[in-house]
């Protein structure tokens, strides 16, 4: 049988010889790392201490994207520290206001069949151009940039066969929602999902990167689609025609599921708070009072997006009650959006036009009013996303954002436009895009490199190191969390907290703190301790603090339900031990406070089975650790930096890191 595009990709990238059986551990040769301003500090900071001279990958870009509002010193310090490293490291910087990671990488950097990770869970973003790209968490982008392989358990590859064509009025986000609505926030967990189809050739580049971008609130490790004439025409508009290489599964190719959409059944979609996969068409949600629209996000502002929304506004203008913002996510697409006239439609119609960045995204700038009704573009409307955990989110596309924010109220493009809805089908992707790669800094010669000096200001502090396991654990449980808690819960995002994630002993005592904003004391006292989670433990973003804060104050292990794979990774890095319930009831009796005993732990571990004492309760339960054999060297070696440098010592000429 044939091989689909991943198994190619994956197979083209293997550091040593495998199967590809799904739920092996592969390991994969790396080509291009990228981070992003509010996770990087932690990544830099341990590629500093293994003591390398350079980037051993292809290509290297760090992104100052996210957080552009500098409330005081902290950020600067932070843009200044990554700016300098970059420098001293050999790593492209891509300067604040040239736009946000995920699409400038995929029009500037991104190569079909190149394998991508990126210190954020949207990464796969470029899976659009037949690039196979996923998101971890930043050590990982830190190994990646030694060199040594990255493991990955190969997963399951669904086929998503897209059929017929979308309706003027629906986006690309009414196709991921749709997904969500299918398959739900955990139904991707270990799929890489595979789209193709007549409906799948149709679709534009950056349409195809919104449904690539929002495969992560499925859960997936990644989304790719076929390298295809249409990532041709996008790469030509790039003036990188050269890049191009057509990557296509074979005609037989094999795959672990399927699933079918029909393009043309779709209508406008809403995903409802608090989460992504709580999909309704937007006809049916209830005519609440919208207080805002935000229209942004790397998710849903490519050329075509705004200038559709743009069109939905001609003539009108947003309601007297809504506060309609719009942030664009490239510095290029702004300036083309400016010379075709669709920033003064939007000016025209009282949009408020913000800095080509993250920014509302992850609540920095522009949350919403007490119980305000959000309405954004963006991929995530968990609680609390948008800084105000009163408020709710819905997400929906840009003609639907655009039309809700002319009504005050839920509508689609086709109450504003009517008979003239089918305009928006004219709108494409520009043939040439204005290309200025001069808000990038290109990598220093190497021997020019080693005379930088990195910059360090007050907040750039030291990345903590977790110790081995301890021989034998007695400690209380510091937390017991419902289903579904997002890393947003545990870390929360905002200009002001995210300008605290160089500085972990500040942020980690705003651990928790919209959850439980006792829990950072509570932790602290305790010592040690364990958090006992839920389903889906870990979901969300890929920021690593929500497992860095915790280890700091003392948290050694997760028992949950199940824990979301980049969270996992981020845990297991951080040498906190993620442990999942055998039996799904001890969850239940188990309660904040309760003493657990844990003998033997080393040895326990060894076997992936452990045996817990509720002392409390006078119980006793078992949990496995779903857990590689390297991911368990990893936490007994006392998380990955101690586990790297071991590596690295042991490196010799015959497999760079080989495992
Ligand atoms: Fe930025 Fe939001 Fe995308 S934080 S990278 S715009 S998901």
């Amino acid at each position: 049988m044939g091989k689909n595009l991943t198994r190619k990709i994956v197979e083209a990238h293997l550091a040593k010889p495998s199967a590809m059986k799904p739920g092996e551990e592969v390991f994969l040769r790396v080509d291009q790392t990228l981070t992003h301003d509010i996770n990087a500090v932690m990544t830099y900071l341990a590629f500093e201490a293994v003591g390398l001279e350079r980037t051993q990958v292809e290509c290297s870009v760090s992104y100052l994207d996210h957080n552009l509002l500098y409330l005081d010193n902290k950020t600067p310090d932070d843009h200044i520290y990554l700016q300098s490293v970059a420098k001293r490291y050999g790593v492209h910087v891509s300067r604040p206001g040239n736009g946000i990671c995920h699409a400038v990488h995929m029009a500037r950097f991104g190569k079909p069949g190149k394998l991508s990770m990126g210190g954020d869970s949207h990464t796969p973003h470029g899976g659009a151009i037949g690039m196979l790209c996923i998101g971890v968490g930043g050590m990982d982008v830190a190994t990646a940039m030694t060199g040594v392989p990255m493991r990955l358990k190969m997963p399951e590859v669904i086929q998503v066969k897209l059929s017929g064509r979308l309706k003027p009025g629906c986006n690309a986000k009414d196709i991921i929602l749709e997904m969500l609505r299918r398959v739900g926030i955990k139904g991707g967990l270990g799929k890489i999902f595979e789209y193709v189809g007549e409906g799948a050739a149709a679709l534009e580049v950056n349409e195809r990167a919104t449904i690539t971008n929002m495969g992560a609130e499925m859960g997936a490790t990644s989304s790719i689609f076929p390298a295809d004439g249409q990532v041709r025409k996008f790469l030509k508009a790039q003036q990188r025609e050269a890049d191009y290489v057509e990557l296509l599964p074979d005609a037989d190719a094999e795959y672990d599921g399927v699933i079918e959409v029909d393009l043309g059944a779709l209508e406008p979609l809403c995903a409802c708070p608090h989460q992504p996969d709580n999909v309704k068409p937007l006809k049916d949600v209830e005519k609440k009072k919208v207080q805002q629209v935000f229209i942004g996000s790397c998710t849903n502002t490519s050329y075509a997006d705004v200038a559709k929304a743009a069109l939905v506004f001609r003539g009108h203008h947003v309601s007297e009650d809504v506060s309609c913002t719009c942030g664009i996510s490239s510095r290029q697409i702004y300036k083309q959006l400016m010379r075709d006239g669709y920033l003064e439609m939007l000016v025209d119609a009282g949009v408020r036009l913000l800095e080509i960045a993250c920014g509302p995204c992850c609540a920095i700038g522009q949350s919403p009013a007490t119980k305000g009704v959000a309405v954004r573009t963006s991929n995530r409307n968990f609680k609390g996303r948008a800084g105000n955990p009163t408020a709710e989110i819905y997400l929906v596309s840009p003609e639907s954002a655009a039309a809700t924010a002319i009504k005050g109220t839920f509508a689609s493009a086709e109450e504003i436009l009517g008979d003239e809805l089918s305009i928006l089908a004219d709108i494409h992707e520009p043939e040439e895009m204005p290309v200025d790669d001069s808000m990038i800094v290109q990598p220093l010669p190497e021997e020019e490199a080693k005379q930088v000096e990195i910059v360090r200001g007050p907040n750039i502090q030291p990345l903590p190191v977790p110790e081995p396991p301890a021989q034998n654990l007695r400690v209380p449980v510091s937390l017991k969390t419902v289903d579904h808690i997002t890393t947003d819960d545990i870390t929360p995002a905002s200009a002001e907290f995210s300008s605290m994630r160089s500085n972990i002993p500040m942020m980690s005592q705003f651990c928790y703190h919209r959850y439980d904003p006792d829990f950072a004391k509570r932790a602290r006292a305790m010592g040690q301790s364990v958090i006992i989670g839920g389903e889906n433990y870990g979901q969300g973003s890929s920021r690593e603090h929500a497992a860095i804060n915790p280890m700091y104050l003392g948290v050694r292990a997760v028992i949950a339900k199940s824990i979301a794979r980049i969270h996992k990774g981020n845990l297991i890095n951080h040498g906190i031990i993620p442990m999942i319930f055998e039996q799904a009831d001890d969850y239940d009796r188990l309660e904040q406070g309760d003493e657990l005993e844990i003998v033997n732990l080393p040895e326990q571990m060894r076997t992936k089975q452990v045996e817990v004492r509720d002392i409390t309760k006078d119980v006793t339960f078992r949990v496995r650790l779903e857990l590689s054999d390297s991911e368990l060297e990893v936490i007994l070696c006392g998380g990955q930096l101690r586990y790297l440098k071991k590596q690295l010592e042991n490196r010799n000429e015959s497999g760079i890191g080989e495992e």
